[in-house]
């Protein structure tokens, strides 16, 4: 059976950081026969360069033929001045619904060596291990109706709908709960059932699908306490669940935790296992060209491939501690960068996790 990937580097800093990843993987496949094959697609800005759209059929089309999918970052500030319709982030959100990319996984991951890069003390983050599933399909993101009206006496008014129904909810948490057995047992869902109608939903269906993992403690807590929480205690986490917007901001604030977001991954799944993997971290155009940008968000974004679509963990766990390895040596990317490291650039650290994935770590 081939293995099929679609490789969509997108905009800004996404060919730069994909292409190392690439680099990876290839080693790998050639490396442990794992029988995987690549093709290249267009989304976000540079599709709408080329197509006009920008999430063009021939994109959706190698996407949905593939067995996995990994894409770099959409977006920048040349494409800003366009209709909501075709911005970027519309690839990027069209491509999640298409493929019913329901769960994002999240991971917030304080590597040791990185402890002194977060912005708050050591002893608050370091050992810090959390994962945030944020529901990526439904709510607010997605709800009908939406727009911006012109009231009759003149006056706009935007509006936007957030809506979940019951099976939608049931789903993210069935994926939550199933996350959380592999892990510490601990599930913090997470809303604003004290004012939202619809979140006082999530958290019933929640409690009903509780009672099938009874090995797993759920509790709840409210989205503005969850990100003082996270900011004050964020060891008390193992899983936290989410809707789509509370998802969206608080799994930045679990990244700025762990000192860099060019540090972290994510896996959007369907129901299969089929899934879209990409980094946390956005095109940064402002430094995309200049060969800085750090590529292990990405790198690790394969890990989770090879583990969660493939079930090739001996790989990923290969690739991880390759990560570590390289992080050991003290190689760092400008945002990871602190006095006494050797400062590398985008591809050196890729060659650093080649290295070590070369002689075994
Ligand atoms: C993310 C991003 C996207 C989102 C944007 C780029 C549409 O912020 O993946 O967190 O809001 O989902
Ligand atoms: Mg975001």
């Amino acid at each position: 059976m081939t293995k099929k990937i679609a490789i969509l580097p997108g905009d800004g800093i996404g060919p730069e950081i994909v292409a190392e990843a690439l680099r990876v993987l290839t080693f790998l496949n050639a490396d442990m026969n794992l029988g995987l094959e690549f093709e290249q697609g267009l989304i976000g800005g540079a599709a709408y360069d080329e197509y006009g759209t920008p999430l063009p059929q021939v994109t959706l089309d190698l996407c949905q033929a593939a067995d996995a999918v990994l894409l770099g970052a959409v977006g920048g500030p040349k494409w800003e001045p366009l209709d909501h319709a075709v911005r970027p982030e519309r690839g990027l959100l069209g491509i999640r619904a298409e493929l019913k990319l329901f769960s994002n996984l999240r991971p917030a991951i304080l590597y040791p060596q990185l402890a002194d890069a977060s912005s708050l003390k050591s002893e608050i983050v370091s050992g810090l291990d959390l994962m945030i599933v944020r529901e990526l399909t439904g709510g607010i993101y997605f709800g009908q109706p939406r727009g911006v009206r012109t009231l009759e006496n003149g006056e706009k008014q935007g509006y936007n709908t957030l809506v979940y129904s019951e099976s939608e909810i049931r789903r993210i948490a069935h994926s939550a709960f199933q996350i959380a057995q592999k892990r510490n047992k601990r599930l913090c869902s997470v809303d604003k059932a004290n004012v939202l109608e619809c979140t006082e939903l999530w958290r019933e269906v929640m409690n009903e699908v509780a009672t099938q993992y009874p090995d797993v403690t759920l509790s709840h807590m409210y989205v503005d306490n969850a990100s003082m929480q996270l900011v004050r205690a964020p060891k008390q986490f193992d899983v936290m669940v989410t809707t789509n917007m509370f998802g969206d901001i608080l799994s930045d604030t679990a990244a700025m935790l762990t000192g860099s977001i060019g540090m972290l991954p994510s896996a959007s799944l369907d129901e299969s296992g089929k899934g879209m993997y990409e980094p946390i971290h956005g095109s940064a155009p402002d430094i995309a060209g200049q060969g800085v940008a750090n590529p292990l968000a990405t790198i690790l974004s394969v890990a989770m491939m090879l583990r969660y679509t493939f079930a090739e963990a001996t790989a990923a766990d290969r690739i991880e501690a390759a990560v570590n390895a390289a992080l050991d040596a003290g190689v760092r990317t400008a945002d990871i960068f602190a006095e006494g490291n050797n400062k590398v650039s985008t591809s050196e650290m890729g060659d650093a996790v080649i290295n070590a994935l070369k002689v075994g770590v």
